[in-house]
C-alpha cells in the first residue's frame, strides 16, 4: 500500500512534465490502468488490430521451436515476461512447456497490478502446475531484479510488438540495458510488428469502432479520475497516422478548441491552444535490416527468426554476442 501512494506521486510527476513540455508528451504506459487494461483487451480481439492474432498464430504453430531455443537435460529455467498484460498468448507456451514437463518458473512483470492479479487468478485455476512469480514493475526496475540472478537460465519475453513504443535509439538504449542482465545461455525473444501495407497500420491503429480512439481518451479519463482533471473528453480527438518512410505510427490527441483545463492535484489549469496536440504514443515497425541493425548495436545476436502465416510479425530469439 505504502508502494503504491509514492508510485501515484511518481505518475503525478510524469504526468505534469509531460503536460509542461512543447510539444505535450505522455507516456504511453500511461494508459494501463484497470480500464485502460479492459480496453486493450477489447484492441487485441480486434479483426483489424492483426498483430494479436500473428503472434498468436506463431506460438501455436512453432511452440517446440522456441522451446528447443532454451531447453536443455538438465536445470530448470525462468521465463520472463516483460509486459505480460494479461498473459492470453502466453498461455499456449505455458500449457506446451508443462506438458513437455519441462520445470521452468514463470515470472510476469507488468505495471498494473489488475491485470497480474487477473492473469495470475486465470492460471492458477487453467494451468494448476504452473510455477508463477509476478511482478508489479515498470521494465527498468524489473532489469533490477534480474540482475545478480545466475542461478537459473533465463528466457525473457518481450511480446507483442511492446518493442515498438519505444523509438529505435531508446529500443538500442533498452536492450543493451537488458543484455547487460543476460548470461550466455540466456535467450531473448522480441515481438516486432513488421512494416507491411501502410493502409493496414493505419486501420490496426483508427478503427471504425472507435475502440482504439476509446483507448487513447482514457488518459485523459485517467488523470480525472486519478488527479482531479477536469477534462471533457469530447473536446479532444484521436489521431493516429503511420509513416511508412520511418516505420513510425505516432499517435496524438488534439484539442478541438482553445480550453484551460483544471487538474486538482497541481492545484492549476493546463493551457491547449486550438489544435494543439499531445503526442501519446509511439509504434515503431521494423524490416529485417532494422533488426539486424538493432541487434547488433545492443550486443546481441540474432538466433532465429520466426514468422507468422501472413509474415506481418516477427518473433526474434537473440543471444548474446559470442
Ligand atoms: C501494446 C504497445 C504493442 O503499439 O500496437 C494498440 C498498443 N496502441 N493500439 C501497439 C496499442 C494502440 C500496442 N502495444
Amino acid at each position: 500500500m505504502i508502494q503504491t501512494k509514492t508510485y501515484n506521486k511518481e505518475i503525478l510527476k510524469t504526468i505534469t512534465a509531460g503536460l509542461e513540455q512543447q510539444p505535450k508528451r505522455l507516456p504511453s504506459w500511461l494508459f494501463y490502468d484497470e480500464i485502460g487494461d479492459k480496453i486493450f483487451q477489447a484492441i487485441m480481439r480486434m479483426p483489424t488490430y492483426y498483430l494479436t492474432a500473428c503472434e498468436f498464430d506463431i506460438f501455436r504453430n512453432q511452440k517446440d521451436r522456441i522451446l528447443n531455443h532454451i531447453m536443455s537435460d538438465e536445470g530448470s529455467f525462468k521465463l520472463v515476461e516483460l509486459g505480460a498484460g494479461d498473459g492470453t498468448k502466453t498461455e499456449v507456451l505455458l500449457d506446451h512447456f508443462l506438458k513437455k514437463q519441462t520445470p521452468f518458473t514463470y515470472v510476469p512483470v507488468d505495471v498494473s497490478e489488475a491485470v497480474l492479479a487477473q492473469l495470475a487468478t486465470r492460471l492458477s485455476k487453467s494451468l494448476p502446475d504452473l510455477k508463477i512469480h509476478p511482478e508489479c514493475k515498470l521494465y527498468n526496475e524489473a532489469l533490477e531484479i534480474m540482475k545478480n540472478d545466475t542461478s537459473e537460465k533465463k528466457l525473457i519475453l518481450f511480446l507483442g510488438a511492446n518493442i515498438g513504443n519505444f523509438s529505435k535509439d531508446e529500443a538500442i538504449t533498452f536492450i543493451k540495458k537488458l543484455a547487460v542482465n543476460m548470461n550466455a545461455p540466456d535467450r531473448l525473444l522480441i515481438g516486432f510488428d513488421l512494416k507491411k501495407d501502410p493502409r493496414l497500420i493505419q486501420a490496426a491503429y483508427d478503427d471504425p469502432e472507435g475502440i482504439t480512439r476509446e483507448f487513447n481518451l482514457n488518459l485523459l479519463g485517467r488523470i480525472n479520475r486519478e488527479f482531479g482533471g477536469q477534462f471533457d473528453l469530447e473536446l479532444f480527438s484521436h489521431y493516429p497516422f503511420y509513416d511508412p518512410e520511418t516505420g513510425v505510427t505516432k499517435s496524438f490527441l488534439v484539442s478541438n478548441q482553445e480550453q484551460e483545463v483544471w487538474i486538482d492535484a497541481i492545484e492549476k489549469s493546463i493551457h491547449f491552444d486550438k489544435a494543439e496536440i499531445i503526442h501519446t504514443e509511439v509504434s515503431q515497425k521494423y524490416d529485417l535490416k532494422m533488426i539486424n541493425l538493432l541487434s547488433a548495436q545492443s550486443g546481441l545476436e540474432i538466433v532465429d527468426v520466426i514468422y507468422d502465416q501472413k509474415e506481418y510479425f516477427a518473433d526474434v530469439v537473440l543471444k548474446l554476442k559470442d
